[in-house]
């Protein structure tokens, strides 16, 4: 099954992508993820979506989609995957749609993480990410049993560049604009779902479960073909 998580910055996608990878051995593509990486490695692609990533803007989209669309083809043994952060234009959407097709697959299904504002502002001023593992925490909502200092590794804690308020309000704004149209891009494909994004994380994994419960990829398959 191929899913795409939808939704505003710190909504928690990438919360609910590792408990559905590490529960349901699904595999989590993050674009944020790789790109963050190649930053850190200064590939070449890397270098080139440093200032929009630290901006709060979008890595344009073919530096994206070659990325991605790349991914996806070398994970291919692998089916059942979630993308996390993509697509996030109707243009990306487009383009991965094509590509699925040429390998005989569809998205299965995308999750609308309804949430609002004031949550994730909340969440994001309050992330923390492990400088080793990357694991995900927050100050308040799920802080760690020693402070700055992280529970699976013992590395240190570090705050992403882009979760400063000035630069959470610009990708908002960025979301308002270039992302939220991709609801009802899904919509019209009749494979949207919703989940309460507000709600504490094991209770959005409970509704994500239900709605991965009702899921029949072989039927979408069928239309497509
Ligand atoms: P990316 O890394 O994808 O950032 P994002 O979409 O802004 O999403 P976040 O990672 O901020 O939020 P999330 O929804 O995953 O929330 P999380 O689970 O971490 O992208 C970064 C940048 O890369 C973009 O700005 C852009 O420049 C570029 N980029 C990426 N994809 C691109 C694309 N396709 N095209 C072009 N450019 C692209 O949770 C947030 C916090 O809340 C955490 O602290 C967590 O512990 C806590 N939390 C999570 N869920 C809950 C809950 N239910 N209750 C309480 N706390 C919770």
């Amino acid at each position: 099954m191929r899913i795409v998580l939808l939704g505003p910055p710190g909504a928690g996608k990438g919360t609910q992508a590792v408990m559905l990878a590490e529960k349901k051995g699904f595999l989590h593509l993050s674009t944020g993820d790789i790109l963050r990486e190649n930053v850190k490695n200064k590939t070449d692609i890397g270098r080139k979506a440093k200032e929009f990533m630290e901006k709060g803007e979008l890595v344009p989209d073919d530096i994206v989609l070659r990325m991605m669309l790349d991914t996806i083809k070398n994970a291919r043994g692998k089916n059942d995957f979630i993308l996390d952060g993509f697509p996030r234009t109707v243009y990306q959407a487009k383009k991965l749609d094509k590509e699925l097709d040429k390998l005989k697959l569809a998205i299965d299904m995308a999750v609308y993480f309804k949430t609002s504002t004031k949550t994730v502002i909340f969440r994001l001023t309050g992330r923390r990410l492990c400088s080793k593992c990357g694991a995900n925490y927050h100050i308040v909502n799920m802080p760690t049993k020693k402070q700055g200092v992280c529970d699976k590794c013992g590395s240190e804690l570090y705050q992403r560049k882009d979760d400063s308020e000035e630069t959470i309000k610009k990708r908002l704004e960025v979301y308002d604009n270039q992302t939220k149209d991709l609801i009802d891009y899904y919509k019209a494909q009749g494979i949207l779902k919703e989940v309460s994004g507000d709600l504490e994380a094991p209770k959005v994994y409970s509704e994500l479960s239900e709605i991965l419960n009702t899921c029949k990829p072989d039927d979408r398959h069928k239309v497509r073909k």
